[in-house]
């Protein structure tokens, strides 16, 4: 199918390369007119896992191309998917304007009828909203669109992987043809029938996605309630890991033990410096504002916002303890980026971490696999490392913000003879902590001993 991109972030450069890689033909536009050269002669303007292989392959094939006019690719697909921003206003509510403005253009360029799909994160009822729009700017023309709502899952990091192997696509529509026709967009991924670039070629074998086709406002609701509930469990994981070093007990033991249970699940309960990324903050904040919007209290999404924010006062309060006074200490941040395989550092909480040690005039040394060219932009002032054995160099103390592979595997014997201190504050709860001791640093993590 002939399909069309607006927006070449992360979530549109995702979906277009991975929809051309199952083999439709995709145009993708963006407003950021260096993107799109940066695009066409080859780049790749952000950091994602096999992005740059699959939009390598699908170039070749012809299936992908770029342009800064966006009436040339919205006038080239079938069906288009809406992948701008939504950024948060001062007051959490999500900043809608792009969308309008898309909306604007599709009416204006669109010269045959359209599917118009937004996957980009919105509250419920936009849908509503767009489809009003579409029709009220395309009086003259009167070129008619149907409007779906298809949420992405995709996490930064593993979002080429999400995308070839989901747990559901979500399409809400207005009529059952805007359902068919997206059926088909994802019928590879359903069948299971492209080249997995993930796997060299192969998916592996499991269980295979449920196509749910739903109304709109329940497509939309159903992505804000997934990330919230996720952000949730988080916040929940570091409550109790404060219980836990209170109590004397070990986080990992507890919530081990809880994802045993089915009804619970494993994942998303790691405790240590909480959640960051463009994602999960502003979501939170949206959900929170669009229920009282309609009269009704999120009350625990509250707590999940606060206890998140306070996430950051209980790593200073360990700093605090454990180098006494920070000013003018030597400090080693280990990760900038909000999560491990991203170079995405927005609302990172090590970026709050940085802030606050350079607030109180410590020394910081910085390094990241990914994340130091954008920090750098932020906190000049940061001193930054490619190796971490140089950040480490004559620290007072080292804090890990960042769960990055590299990390998890330094060399601490090796890292503590550079060390002016053998002094680790870890807000990813990385490593063992008798290990740690057994190797005579003094180590500090979050609900555990
Ligand atoms: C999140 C969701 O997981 C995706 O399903 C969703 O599509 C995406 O937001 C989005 O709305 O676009 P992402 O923000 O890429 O994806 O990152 P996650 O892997 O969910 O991690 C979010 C944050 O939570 C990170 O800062 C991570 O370090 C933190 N986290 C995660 C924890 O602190 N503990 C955990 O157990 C898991």
């Amino acid at each position: 199918m002939r399909l069309s991109v607006i927006g070449c972030g992360y979530v549109g450069l995702v979906t277009g390369a991975c929809l051309a890689e199952a083999g439709h033909e995709v145009v993708c536009t963006d407003i950021d007119r260096e993107r799109i050269a940066k695009l066409n002669a080859g780049g790749v303007p952000i950091y994602e896992h096999h992005l740059d292989q699959i939009l390598a392959s699908a170039h070749q094939a012809g299936k992908i191309s770029y342009t800064a006019d966006a009436g040339e690719a919205i006038r080239a697909g079938d069906a288009i998917f809406i992948c701008v921003g939504t950024p948060p206003k001062d007051s959490g509510e999500a900043d809608l304007s792009a969308i309008d403005n898309v909306a604007r253009q599709i009416a204006a360029e669109a010269k045959s009828a359209k599917l118009v799909v937004e996957k980009s994160t919105v509250p419920a009822r936009t849908g509503l909203e767009l489809s009003r729009a579409l029709a009220a700017y395309s009086k003259k023309s009167n070129v008619k669109f149907r409007v779906a709502s298809n949420p992405e899952f995709l996490r930064e990091g593993t979002a080429v992987a999400d995308f070839f192997h989901p747990d559901r696509i979500v399409v809400g529509v207005e009529d059952p043809s805007s359902a068919a026709e997206l059926r088909e967009i994802y019928r590879p991924i359903l069948e299971r029938s492209f080249r997995c670039p993930v796997h060299n070629g192969t998916c592996p074998p499991g269980r295979k996605a449920e196509f749910l086709v739903t109304t709109i406002n329940s497509a939309e609701l159903i992505k804000h309630a997934s990330n919230s509930f996720l952000a949730l469990k988080i916040s929940y994981a570091n409550v109790i890991a404060d219980l836990c070093e209170k109590i004397g007990a070990n986080v990992e033991e507890v919530t081990h033990a809880m994802g045993l249970d089915a009804r619970i699940g494993g994942q998303f309960l790691k405790a240590g410096l909480g959640y960051g990324g463009f994602c999960f903050p502003k979501d939170v904040q949206a959900f929170i504002h669009l229920s009282a919007s309609v009269g009704v209290d999120f009350d625990i999404l509250k707590a999940t916002e606060r206890v998140n924010k306070q996430r950051i006062d209980r790593f200073f309060e360990k700093i605090r303890q454990a180098l006494w006074v920070v000013k003018g200490k030597r400090v080693a941040v280990l990760g900038l980026a909000f999560k491990a395989n991203t170079d995405d550092i927005r609302f990172a909480p090590a970026l709050e971490v940085v802030k606050r040690l350079l607030e109180e005039g410590a020394v910081v040394h910085a390094t990241d696999p990914e994340g130091m060219p954008r920090s750098k932009a932020l906190f000049p002032q940061v001193h930054y490392h490619d190796d971490a054995y140089r950040a480490l160099q004559d620290a007072d103390a080292a804090l890990v913000c960042t769960e990055w592979d590299v990390f998890r595997k330094l060399d601490w014997d090796r890292a503590g003879k550079l060390m002016a201190r053998k002094l680790v504050i870890d807000g990813r709860n990385l490593y063992m902590p008798q290990g740690m001791r057994e190797k005579g640093f003094e180590y500090y993590s979050f609900g555990r001993d």
